[in-house]
């Protein structure tokens, strides 16, 4: 129900401003729900607790909250915390290169933008610290940093905007290239393989996550050294697969089709599944234990 309303929400709101948004609604959707269904009891009572009463204890119908406040004048400056733009054609991540807005303020990028959220939320175990953060604010951004950190023209060239000027038409429809990656792309599988209902869709992932590729389960969520968070990893296969999958074929001008479609659809559908194992693993980490933080 609410994934329908957002559906239709979010058509009209590309329509107004092409080109601005990441993972679509879905895609946000999808994530967390895969990751509310991975919660321990403490993270799970922890998320119910910071949630609005409106959300009725779902964390996944507020996942493209911070979409949604971006243009306001007192989010502007959020608007470099959904992406990074890498250095044209070079298919790596340096951390210190490229996390960083416009005005190269340091970490204001979608991996700094983790960090930043995640290390406020440890304060909830800790009575002693002073909340001086929103923790609210810093579960629905960090669930959504967490989403688009995995779509992977949100870690893109710098000269294409993460493929936001590369016009394309996806089958008869004039679009772009990111927006093929944040919407099209799940919204043509919806209709074309799941019945256009999106929980037959994450039904699915949810049984891949389980079956043939639970052998890949748990590195997906580790971090090394065990740290409690750790997105420069995720921020480096996003850049991979972009130039390996996204950008391959998708020169301005081309029309995208069945063959475009069914060789990315998989790469996406692991990018969901990858977004919400690593969320749940994140916040099962933080709400579950009460030792401070420990990043990079
Ligand atoms: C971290 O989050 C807080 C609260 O939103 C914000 O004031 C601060 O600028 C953020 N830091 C970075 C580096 O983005
Ligand atoms: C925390 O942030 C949310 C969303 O911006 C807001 O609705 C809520 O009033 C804030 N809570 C506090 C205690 O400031
Ligand atoms: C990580 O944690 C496990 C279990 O607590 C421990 O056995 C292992 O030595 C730790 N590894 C590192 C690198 O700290
Ligand atoms: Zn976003």
């Amino acid at each position: 129900m609410g994934a329908r309303l957002g559906f239709v929400c979010c058509l009209l709101f590309v329509q107004i401003l092409p080109g601005v948004f990441c993972w679509g609604k879905e895609g946000h959707y999808v994530t967390c729900k895969i990751a509310q269904k991975l919660f321990t009891e403490d993270a799970d009572a922890a998320v119910k607790k910071l949630l609005p009463g409106h959300a009725e204890g779902d964390l996944a119908g507020l996942c493209s909250w911070p979409d949604e406040i971006r243009h306001q004048y007192k989010w502007r400056w959020t608007g470099p915390l959904h992406y990074i733009d890498t250095p044209d054609f070079k298919c790596n991540y340096d951390c210190c290169r490229d996390c960083h807005d416009s005005h190269h303020h340091k970490d204001r990028c979608v991996a700094g933008a983790i960090y930043n959220y995640s290390t406020q939320l440890t304060a909830y175990n800790d009575p002693e610290h002073l909340q001086s953060y929103n923790l609210t604010e810093a579960l629905l951004f960090l669930s959504h940093f967490m989403g688009d950190i995995h779509q992977p023209l949100h870690v893109g060239f710098t000269g294409d905007e993460g493929g936001n000027t590369i016009i394309v038409r996806w089958y008869r429809r004039k679009t772009n290239l990111h927006h093929v990656w944040d919407n099209m792309i799940i919204e043509s599988a919806l209709k074309k393989f799941y019945d256009s209902d999106i929980s037959v869709m994450i039904k699915a992932i949810q049984q891949d996550i389980q079956e043939g590729k639970s052998a890949d389960i748990p590195p997906w969520g580790n971090c090394k050294s065990n740290h409690t968070v750790c997105s420069n990893p995720y921020a480096s296969e996003s850049i991979g697969l972009a130039c390996k999958y996204a950008y391959r074929n998708a020169t301005p001008g081309s029309t995208l089709g069945d063959e475009y479609f069914l060789d990315r659809l998989p790469i996406v559908e692991k990018r969901l599944a990858q977004g919400g194992v690593r969320l749940a693993a994140t916040l099962n980490r933080i709400f579950t234990s009460p030792t401070t933080i420990s990043t990079t």
